[in-house]
């Protein structure tokens, strides 16, 4: 044979089908040429433990993808906004009486939570518990209602808030000039002298700023899914399998274990703090923030939709928040009622607060049906949501 035709084939393989491995070596169940999960059907027996469906699944839960781009924030992914949100996150003169800076509820060794059931600012407490911004930055509601409808739009919130920083609209634009007008102006030049869109800059800085708080390290779970069989134990190994299995992955979904809505599973409200109505208040705030997607401070007013109108079955309804850092986040739920990861998994089986609970609202949602717990089930399963922060942030 001449070298023509080697070469011509030669040359159609390198155009596609070709670099396939032409004969596949035989594979177990699951075809993964590309990720080395396929090995624990050889190394581990508790491999066995997950069908073909579970496994696609278990791939799409890491590694978290790329922060999706914000079109209503067009500085949201330049580092000189962030660098100016950065400062703005740490100023406490940003606050009525010069103590409260965003970093003072939003502790860096908590992922940026506080340890507290609700928050606490100039000995107030607040009425709801401060979330994690890890991965905050992927969902656009903000706030565990979505009073927000985008992460630039939650600051003044937090600014203006009586039991946070307690500043007025007015004082606040004037502080913001004064602390970090040149800073603000060499990005959006000039300012028009209407002081929300002062605010909003400083808001869209700070979104730029949130967008960059992710985990340094990937999670013993990242790990695991990578191909280290030895970064997950067997009990969290078979807490994954709970999670998958009584139903957890149908709301905490996808790499950030959130589907970015709003559900009703009946975690108690603070008696101490009221009844809180979650997203059946949060839609109609958000529909009426200054600074919402549609407002003539967003930089795309076209592409985000409005919420939907309140409607009753709102009611008790709360974002879901991400379980990467939970290790670290206690006490959990809105109101921080519930003390333990333990507390949270025996709500749960039971299907959430009782129907006569008067401090529980809403209908309980069809994915949050009771189960039961079983030999070392609530363990295995706290074993597993532990592997979901990363050791070195412990
Ligand atoms: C007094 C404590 C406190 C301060 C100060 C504070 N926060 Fe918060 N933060 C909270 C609480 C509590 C919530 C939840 C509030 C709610 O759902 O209504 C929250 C929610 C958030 C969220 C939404 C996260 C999510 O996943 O829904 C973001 C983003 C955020 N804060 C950023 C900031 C920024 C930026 C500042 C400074 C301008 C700030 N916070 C100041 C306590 C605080
Ligand atoms: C129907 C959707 C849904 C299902 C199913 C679900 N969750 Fe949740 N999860 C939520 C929502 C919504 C919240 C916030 C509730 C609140 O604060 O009122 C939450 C909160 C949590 C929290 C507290 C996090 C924090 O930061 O405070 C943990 C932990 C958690 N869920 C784990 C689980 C586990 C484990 C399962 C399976 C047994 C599960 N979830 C099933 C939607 C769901």
């Amino acid at each position: 044979m001449t070298r023509g035709p080697w070469l011509a084939l030669a040359a159609a393989c390198a155009m596609a089908a070709c670099q396939r491995a032409p004969v596949s070596p035989p594979r177990p169940r699951d075809a993964a040429p590309d990720r080395p999960l396929a090995r624990f059907y050889e190394a581990d027996a508790g491999a066995a433990m997950f069908t073909e469906r579970e496994w696609r699944r278990i791939r799409r839960m890491s590694p978290v993808p790329p922060l999706e781009p914000d079109p209503t924030n067009r500085v949201a992914d330049r580092p000189e906004a962030a660098r100016v949100g950065y400062a703005l996150f740490h100023d406490a003169s940003l606050s009525i009486d010069g103590t409260v800076a965003c970093v003072r509820c939003h502790d860096p060794a908590r992922a940026f939570s506080d340890g507290l059931a609700r928050a606490e600012a100039r000995g107030l407490r607040g009425r709801r518990n401060t979330p994690s911004l890890w991965w905050a930055a992927t969902h656009r509601w903000q706030l565990w209602d979505g009073a927000a409808d985008s992460l630039w739009a939650q600051p003044v919130m937090a600014w203006e808030h009586p039991r946070e920083h307690g500043l007025s609209r007015d004082e606040l634009a004037r502080r913001l000039i004064a602390r970090h007008g040149e800073a603000l102006r060499a990005i959006f030049g000039e300012p028009t002298g209407d002081p929300l869109s002062v605010i909003a800059q400083a808001g869209k800085c700070l979104a730029a700023y949130v967008r960059t708080l992710v985990p340094r390290a990937p999670a013993p779970f990242d790990r695991w899914v990578a191909g280290d069989a030895s970064a997950m134990g067997a009990p969290a190994v078979r807490g994954l399998q709970l999670f998958l299995r009584v139903g957890c992955i149908r709301c905490h979904s996808g790499a950030t274990f959130s589907d970015g809505d709003f559900h009703a599973v009946r975690f108690p409200d603070d008696p101490e703090a009221g009844p809180d109505h979650g997203r059946r208040e949060g839609a109609e705030r958000a529909r009426l923030h200054p600074l919402r997607a549609q407002s003539a401070y967003s930089d795309d007013r076209e592409t985000m939709f409005p919420p939907n109108p309140t409607s009753p079955e709102d009611e008790g309804r709360f974002l879901t928040p991400s379980l990467r850092g939970v290790a670290l986040t206690a006490p959990y739920g809105h109101a921080g009622t519930l003390p333990t990861l333990e507390a949270v998994i025996d709500l749960y089986a039971a299907g959430g607060a009782p129907s006569g609970d008067p401090n529980a609202r809403g209908e309980r949602d069809v994915f949050a049906e009771p189960f039961s717990l079983r030999g070392s089930d609530r363990a295995d399963l706290v074993a597993f949501l532990r592997a979901l922060t990363p050791d070195a942030a412990r």
